[in-house]
């Protein structure tokens, strides 16, 4: 399957048990350092008034933007009318809608997060221009996303091959570029703790891929690398 199949990436989402499966093996760096945590700084360091989340999925950073930016107005948007659910339920204002489509006015936001999404929009450049509208002129866009070789030697032992993306460590800067005048980047190398060897394959079968897996089968828990960027663009 593709990515970027807007029927495939619904029924992916269409509920929370593939993502809240893929979410729950993932570990900060040696140093302690967390993909999301790290967002969370950027966007509060812009001390913005209006923020908004694309593709939010269940919620759990836009629930951490209403805690950390508690005078500020958090929204929070999702193709997934289940991941909105969830989301309002944490308390926090939000809408199904497309990514590429934006029901908000231009210059609407001081910052937009989109974390871990932005590989998924069928147009990607489409994506990027809409949250640049709605931004203000000095607003920023955070976004995080996985590199190439993220999970690779799972993958790789697993008979396929690491996944490549239309929005990754190494491509997104370039992309980002055409939309936003500055682009800094902090990279992350996290790491995935399975269980045990049924822990590793019920995680690749909840990632959206053709690949038949076929993972060798291991004693007691493994550890694997995975490589993350957050980017800052404004
Ligand atoms: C990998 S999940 C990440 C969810 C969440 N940001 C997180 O970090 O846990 C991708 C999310 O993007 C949403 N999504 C994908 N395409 C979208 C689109 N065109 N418009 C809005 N949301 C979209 C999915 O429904 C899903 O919730």
């Amino acid at each position: 399957m593709s990515m970027t199949d807007r029927d495939h990436v619904h029924e992916q989402y269409r509920t929370e048990v593939h993502l809240e499966v893929r979410q729950s093996v993932w570990h900060p760096t040696r140093e302690g350092r967390d993909p999301a945590t790290e967002a969370l700084a950027a966007v509060v360091a812009a001390a913005p008034r209006r923020v908004l989340e694309i593709g939010c999925g269940t919620g759990a950073f836009a629930g951490r933007l209403a805690n950390a930016l508690p005078d500020a107005e958090v929204v929070a948007v999702d193709q997934s009318a289940r991941l909105v659910e969830l989301t309002a339920s944490r308390g926090v204002e939000a809408r199904v809608a497309d990514a590429l489509d934006l029901p908000f006015a231009d210059d609407a936001f001081d910052a937009v997060a989109a974390m871990w999404m932005l590989y998924h929009l069928p147009d990607l450049h489409r994506g990027l221009a809409e949250a640049r509208r709605v931004l203000r002129p000095d607003g920023i866009l955070v976004a995080v996303t996985n590199g190439d070789d993220h999970l690779g030697d799972l993958r790789r032992e697993a008979g396929g091959a690491p996944l490549h993306t239309q929005f990754s460590s190494e491509n997104g800067e370039a992309a980002l570029r055409e939309h936003f005048d500055v682009v800094t980047r902090d990279d992350l190398s996290t790491r995935a703790f399975f269980a045990d060897h049924n822990a590793a394959v019920a995680y690749l079968a909840s990632w959206p891929d053709d690949v038949t897996w076929s993972l060798p089968p291991f004693e007691g828990p493994r550890e694997y690398a995975g490589h993350v960027t957050v980017f800052v663009a404004r």
